[in-house]
């Protein structure tokens, strides 16, 4: 009795220890690899693992706690490793199955997590399985991927109207077998048929053999779109003709049988439920498109799916006060605790922040301030921290396959879309410093994309100079700085990491919120407007501000003048205990 009495105790206070204590995906900070432009190693322009572990420092040094790798796995290229041939073997540009595992162990010494990209709706049609499948209609694995006859009479017509995600019929009609396959995005990347068991155990495996290395979570590529429907009934009609993020109908239909199925919402559980298994905490992070309500359901009602979901509204929102606090409202009602929102700022489909702000640094460092300040898993695309901008590079010269498929779209078109149909222009070599190449790749070799022109001013190596004395701080600010600060911030400040999060007003052209935690408050002010502004606040302390001033570290007693464009983190007076 008594020894019963002792173990439910015990056990209860473990699960109250555990009540405290978050997984580490939930307190994180996620730095963006894009391995084809970050690195060059081996001389041959094209960035490499080993490359990335030559930079692990310069991360760990930034303050960021995790990193998420694009696909490396081997693959013809096409869409860049969006495009897998083998799941479990390395392209050989990159490196091998050894660098692989020095990578995931490099990033574990140094207290790091790895986030691996899995593209689980394709695979390349360089894959085995795809080749067999292709042989002939009565291939082993001819049902692996999504076969159907074209229309009667003679079958020459796609089988109904499904459109791909970036225009176009999705089918494509193979002569071997005189059938039609489906694609959701490329031609060259069919989708795999998750309707039979043998496909979603296979896919499942493959999850399970990078967990088993050690990898701790995996980023999700166009997760929406994992199964569609078995009617393979036509799309209705919508009057939408471009599909964006938070609504996927577009060419003139409605997503209905292609997207987002109910089917997808419990694979997010199933694939979870392999994430259970492991003792250490793992994580998923979902690329899908929808609504917030359908974004939420990929979640699942008891927070037992896909553990967090990219939000993308963030970049069709005004940077006004208004437009953002109501957009918070809605990500802070759809995803209360214990789920957390992830703010989108950047990555390699997505214009680069500081030229969608029309290169209004300003803005870019309001950016960072509050997506490192709300409630969220911050996630940051490599070189947004020195402020690296988008470069603009022709369609005709892209080697994006996007880039490729709308060549003859003529240019003011493009622009005026506002949109980067040609994705080099966010994936160029990262800039480390003023040689040539910008230290990218050694000196006498190409990279693969042009270095952009302004890696003299805009480079690693320039904007880490200066010491941490106050004086060098105020001389030497630069967005790059700005970066290391914040994720100082939340490392320091368990109210950010951990607190609740609550909207104070929009009220002149002045975002506030604030976050709680264990009696502790901070609050944040952005100014959006390009005036100066006053705002009230009770007292404290600042804690940053989007510029470094001589006013870092000073006491405000109730009110405060915020300079045009300026962003601030007060925290608080504790509240006293005595009466
Ligand atoms: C996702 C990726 C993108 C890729 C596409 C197809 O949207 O982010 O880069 O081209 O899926 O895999
Ligand atoms: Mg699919």
């Amino acid at each position: 009795m008594k020894l019963l009495f002792h173990t439910t105790l015990y056990l209860l206070l473990c699960l109250g220890a555990l009540a405290q204590e978050n997984p580490w995906w939930k307190e994180t900070t996620v730095y963006q690899i894009y391995p084809r432009s970050f690195k060059d190693s081996d001389g041959d322009g094209i960035g490499d693992l080993n490359g990335i572990i030559s930079k692990l420092d310069y991360i760990k040094g930034l303050g960021f706690e995790s990193i998420w790798v694009s696909p490396f796995f081997k693959s013809p290229q096409g869409d860049f490793g969006y495009d897998v041939a083998d799941y479990r073997a390395i392209a050989t540009e990159y490196g091998d199955m050894a660098t692989c595992d020095l990578l995931i162990e490099e990033v574990h010494k140094r207290g790091m997590k790895i986030i691996f990209d899995l593209v689980m709706n394709h695979t390349s049609d360089q894959h085995e399985w795809f080749k067999n499948s292709k042989s002939s209609p009565d291939a082993e694995k001819r049902d692996w991927y999504i076969w159907r006859d074209g229309k009667k009479p003679n079958g020459k017509r796609p089988p109904n109207n499904w459109k791909s995600m970036i225009g176009g019929s999705g089918w494509h009609y193979d002569e071997t077998t005189g059938q039609w396959y489906w694609a959701t995005f490329l031609p060259f990347q069919p989708d795999l048929n998750y309707h039979n068991p043998e496909v979603k155990k296979a896919m499942l495996d493959v999850a399970r053999f990078w967990l088993d290395k050690g990898v701790d979570g995996f980023r999700l590529d166009i997760f929406n779109t994992i199964y569609e429907d078995t009617s393979f009934a036509n799309n209705p009609f919508s009057l939408k003709m471009i599909p964006g993020e938070e609504n996927p109908n577009g060419y003139f239909q409605k997503v209905k049988y292609t997207q987002n199925h109910p089917q997808s919402f419990e694979f997010a559980k199933e694939l979870r439920a392999i994430l259970d298994e492991y003792p250490e905490p793992k994580y998923l992070v979902g690329e899908v498109f929808g609504d917030t309500e359908t974004l939420r359901k990929f979640c699942g009602e008891n927070a037992d799916g896909l553990h967090s979901i990219f939000l993308f509204k963030t970049l069709k929102t005004k940077m006004k006060a208004k437009h953002l606090y109501k957009m918070i409202e809605e990500f802070e009602e759809a995803f209360p605790e214990p789920y957390v929102p992830v703010y989108v700022y950047s990555n390699h489909d997505k214009v680069r922040s500081i030229s969608r702000y029309k290169e209004n640094e300003k803005i870019a460092r309001l950016q960072a301030m509050l997506q490192y300040t709300v409630r969220g898993i911050p996630f940051t695309y490599y070189g947004e921290e020195i402020g690296m901008k988008q470069a603009y590079i022709p369609l005709k010269e892209g080697k994006d396959p996007l880039a490729k498929k709308y060549e003859k779209m003529p240019q003011w078109l493009v622009n005026m879309s506002g949109q980067s149909l040609n994705r080099d222009e966010c994936r160029t070599p990262m800039q480390w410093d003023t040689t040539a190449s910008a230290g990218f790749c050694q000196e006498g070799v190409g990279p693969w994309l042009p270095v952009n022109e302004d890696y003299r001013e805009v480079n690693v190596q320039l904007l880490s100079k200066g010491d941490n004395s106050f004086q060098s701080l105020v001389q030497n600010d630069n967005i790059r700085r700005l970066y290391s600060r914040l994720t100082y911030l939340r490392n320091s400040e368990s109210t950010l990491r951990k607190g609740s999060m609550e909207l104070i007003s929009y009220k002149k052209g002045v975002l506030a919120y604030s976050r709680e935690h264990e009696g502790q408050e901070i609050v944040v002010y952005l100014n959006f407007t390009n005036k100066r502004k006053s705002i009230q606040t009770k007292p404290g302390r600042i804690l940053d501000q989007t510029e470094f001033n001589a006013m870092m570290g000073v006491y405000v007693k109730d009110n405060y003048a915020l300079q045009p464009y300026q962003g601030i983190i007060i925290k608080m007076n504790a509240p006293s205990t005595r009466k």
